[in-house]
């Protein structure tokens, strides 16, 4: 049987160490993941944030993008009608401000261990850095609103053969945050989020995911690392 993600994600707080020594953000409140049907298992698409704000901490809450941003994001899903996903944040405590993060990148790196334990679980077919700084923990361009129209196949180079693992597709997109700074749901940028999400959507036929041809592939070195930050651009 499946576990609930309310479990899950007890777990994960109760398993951490070593945050009050290292993290600007220890403490601060931990906000878990989320999945479309509250439990931990495959799903296709993994969203992946920055980090969550107050009220993703409210105690009651206690889930990513429940907010304001998030719930234009989850209206967006369900316009397109995504019935497979997850969220997760690539810093899983919360701060009132996200740009208020002194040093994003060392906190994202100091999560990244946690995260990666969901996608271990989750095993998404396709990735959805949102916004510039989520997109930094691929060592992606900063340019957002260029990425935000690429796909690329994440190359995995593994001792296992690549036969074993099916690809992962990371697609880049604008955060939420942006829609509603632009004028939410009412937005031109809303329809371009709504398009990059049907265009997501539409890699996967029946469920079963399928690659345009020539997709460029990002590199990285393995899927357990494939969410540290600190790797250099390589091209
Ligand atoms: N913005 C994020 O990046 N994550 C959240 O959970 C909420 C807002």
């Amino acid at each position: 049987m499946s576990q609930s993600i309310k479990n899950f994600n007890k777990s994960i707080e109760d398993s951490r160490t070593g945050c009050k020594e290292a993290c600007p953000l220890w403490d601060k409140t931990f906000v878990g993941m989320d999945t479309d049907n509250g439990n931990v298992g495959q799903r296709n698409i993994l969203f992946l944030g920055l980090n969550p704000g107050e009220e993703e901490a409210e105690p009651n809450a206690k889930r990513p993008f429940v907010g304001a941003a998030g719930q234009l994001l989850r209206k967006a899903l369900k316009e397109i009608g995504f019935t497979s996903w997850a969220m997760v944040n690539s810093i899983l405590c919360s701060t009132p401000n996200q740009a208020s993060i002194e040093n994003p990148a060392l906190c994202q790196r100091l999560c990244s261990r946690y995260v990666t334990t969901f996608v271990h679980k989750i095993k998404p077919k396709c990735i959805v850095p949102m916004g510039a700084t989520a997109c930094q923990v691929f060592g992606l361009d900063k340019k957002i609103q260029v990425e935000s129209t690429k796909l690329y196949i994440l190359e995995r180079q593994t001792s296992r053969s690549s036969t074993e693992e099916s690809p992962i597709v990371l697609a880049p997109c604008v955060h939420p945050s942006r829609v509603l700074r632009k004028g939410g749901a009412k937005s031109t940028e809303y329809g371009t989020l709504l398009t990059r999400l049907e265009e997501i959507g539409g890699l996967f036929q029946e469920g079963k995911l399928t690659l345009p041809k020539g997709l460029p592939t990002w590199p990285i070195q393995c899927l357990e690392q494939f969410l540290f930050t600190g790797r250099k651009k390589t091209r």
